[in-house]
C-alpha cells in the first residue's frame, strides 16, 4: 500500500521557520522526507535552523531571509526557493508576531504590523505559490490560526482578529483552489511554550497557572506536538480533507467544561 504520509520529493516552505511552531513543523515534514525551505528575517536563527534539519534528517534545505510582512520580500523569497528547487508543494503560514496591551492603546502602527504579518503576510505567500501548486497538479496549504481564532482575548484584540480572519482564510482559499486539487486547512494552537509566549508568561503574573488549569492535558504543548498534525495536512493522507480547522491544543477549548466537572 502506498505510504500516506510519505513526503518524500515534496518542496514545502514553511514561515518563521526558524523557531517555535514553525522549527517543530519543520522537523516533521523532513521527518518525513521532505525538502524545506525556512523564509523567516533572522538570517543567523534561520542558518541555526537549516543546519540542524539537514544533520538530522539528510533532506535538503534552504534558508531564506523573508519578511512577510512585504509583498516584494516575498516574491522574491518564492522564487529563490524555485530556483533552488524547482518546484513548491507545501506552503506553511506560520510567521506571527503579537503585541499585547488594552484595546483602547493599540496605534494604528500597531494594527498595521500585526495585520500585515499575521494575515496580509500569509494570504499574500499563498497568492505566491499558487500558480506553481496548479502547475504542479496540486499542492498543500497549511494555515496556523490560535486558540483566539476561536475565542476574544481582552488584551490581544489586533492579534485575535488576524487569526479569527486565518479561518475564514482558509475557508475561502480552500474552496477557491479544490479545482485545482490544493487543499488549504488550518492548525489552531493552544498554548504552547516558546520565545512568543515566554514573553507573554512575563508580562502576565499567573498565566502560568491558568495554562496548566485550564488546559486538560495539565501541560504546555512544546514545537514537537505539531510534527503530527502537520504531516497529515501535508500529505496525501488528508486528501480529502479542506477548509478543516485542527486544534493542537491539549483539549484547551474544552477546557472549562472538563475543569468544572473534573473529580480528580
Ligand atoms: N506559542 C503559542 O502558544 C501559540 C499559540 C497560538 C498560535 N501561535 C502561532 O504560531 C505561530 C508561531 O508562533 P511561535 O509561538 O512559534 O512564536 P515564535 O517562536 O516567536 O516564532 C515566530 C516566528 O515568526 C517569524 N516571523 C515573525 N515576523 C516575521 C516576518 N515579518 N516575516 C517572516 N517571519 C516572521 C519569526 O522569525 P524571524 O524573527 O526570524 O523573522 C519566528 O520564527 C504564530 O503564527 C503564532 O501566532 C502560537
Amino acid at each position: 500500500m502506498k505510504d500516506l504520509f510519505n513526503l518524500e520529493g515534496k518542496v514545502a516552505i514553511i514561515t518563521g521557520g526558524n523557531g517555535g511552531i514553525g522549527k517543530g513543523i519543520a522537523d516533521g515534514l523532513a521527518s518525513a522526507g521532505c525538502d524545506i525551505v525556512i523564509a523567516a528575517r533572522n538570517e543567523d536563527k534561520t542558518a541555526r535552523a537549516a543546519q540542524d534539519i539537514k544533520e538530522r534528517f539528510g533532506v535538503r534545505v534552504l534558508g531564506v531571509n523573508m519578511d512577510v510582512s512585504r509583498e516584494d520580500s516575498i516574491q522574491a523569497g518564492v522564487a529563490r526557493a524555485v530556483s533552488e528547487f524547482g518546484k513548491v508543494n507545501i506552503l506553511v503560514n506560520n510567521a506571527g508576531v503579537n503585541i499585547r496591551h488594552q484595546p483602547e492603546e493599540y496605534t494604528v502602527e500597531e494594527w498595521d504590523w500585526i495585520m500585515n504579518v499575521n494575515l496580509r503576510g500569509a494570504f499574500l505567500c499563498a497568492r505566491e505559490v499558487y500558480p506553481l501548486m496548479k502547475a504542479a497538479g496540486g499542492g498543500k496549504i497549511i494555515n496556523i490560526g490560535s486558540m483566539t481564532s476561536l475565542f476574544g482575548l481582552a488584551k490581544v484584540p489586533v492579534y485575535a482578529c488576524s487569526k479569527a480572519a486565518m479561518v475564514s482564510l482558509t475557508s475561502s482559499l480552500a474552496l477557491a483552489w479544490t479545482k485545482d486539487n490544493i487543499q488549504v486547512n488550518a492548525i489552531l494552537p493552544g498554548w504552547i511554550d516558546t520565545d512568543l509566549t515566554r514573553s507573554a508568561r512575563r508580562d502576565f503574573p499567573g498565566l502560568d497557572e491558568f495554562v496548566l488549569s485550564r488546559t486538560p492535558v495539565r501541560r504546555w504543548g512544546t514545537p514537537e506536538d505539531f510534527i503530527g498534525a502537520a504531516i497529515f495536512l501535508a500529505s496525501d493522507a488528508s486528501n480529502y480533507v479542506t477548509a478543516e480547522t485542527l486544534r493542537v491544543d491539549g483539549g484547551f477549548a474544552q477546557g472549562t467544561n472538563t475543569i468544572t466537572f473534573a473529580v480528580d
